[in-house]
């Protein structure tokens, strides 16, 4: 019966599980156990929804350790209540200190965006990029080969969206109490599997224009040496 035969099609997933969970047992009795117990992570990542970013794995964490929303393209929408009732559990309830925006070069959705070619209801999505693209058209008319200017986008979306948790009424409302909270913006290599600091660290509801600004600096200097 052709259900039947669907779902046997992800035997091969349930198997891969099964045999994560005995390993993980056999390596620490008691992982399971104390991670039912509580959730604790140390860390938000907001990182994109692509494969071949798996955000525990590329900084060797495990379960528990870290918190993740991911969506296309690494966005901070002000209105996108998914984004933020993420960002408001992990600071109001689990008390993350640091807050990750994590993008990557070879951004499907920045390279859509930049090609502005229709997509259909995601171009509602990636009118985000091509605002931040508007935003620094100046900095990226200096790249006129494609790639490179695809990779400088990647850089300034990530900023953007770092200082966009940073204007959230739950990041500035965290920081008005005194809670310690740093946001940062980093980018992912594929090619190399190594993560960059975009050198964005705001540890202040006041601090986030200025790196903002500093680290777009830094970008443009980077360009004009070509
Ligand atoms: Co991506």
């Amino acid at each position: 019966m052709p259900e039947e035969s669907k779902r046997r099609a992800l035997e091969h997933l349930i198997a891969g599980n099964r045999r994560w969970a005995e390993g993980t047992v056999r390596e620490d009795p008691a992982f399971f156990q104390r991670l039912v117990e509580q959730q604790a992570p140390k860390y938000l990542w907001i990182g994109c929804a692509d494969s071949r970013v798996p955000a525990n794995e590329i900084v060797g964490l495990r379960p528990g350790e870290l918190f993740v929303h991911r969506n296309v393209a690494n966005l901070v929408v002000h209105t996108d209540l998914n984004c933020l009732s993420v960002l408001q559990y992990a600071l109001d309830v689990l008390r993350v200190e640091h807050v990750i925006v994590c993008g990557h070069y070879g951004c499907g959705g920045i390279a859509a965006a930049d090609r502005a070619a229709p997509l259909g209801l995601i171009d509602n999505w990636l009118r985000h990029i091509q605002d931040v693209a508007e935003r620094r058209r100046a900095l990226l008319a200096r790249e006129p080969d494609p790639a490179r200017r695809a990779d400088r986008l990647c850089e300034l979306n990530v900023l953007e969206q770092a200082h966009n948790v940073c204007r959230t009424t739950i990041a500035q409302d965290a920081w008005s109490r005194g809670q310690p909270l740093s946001v940062h913006a980093w980018i992912y290599r594929l090619t190399d599997g190594l993560v960059q600091d975009l050198d964005f660290t705001a540890s202040a509801a006041a601090q986030s224009a200025s790196e903002l600004t500093s680290a777009i600096e830094r970008i443009e200097a980077r360009t004009r040496r070509g």
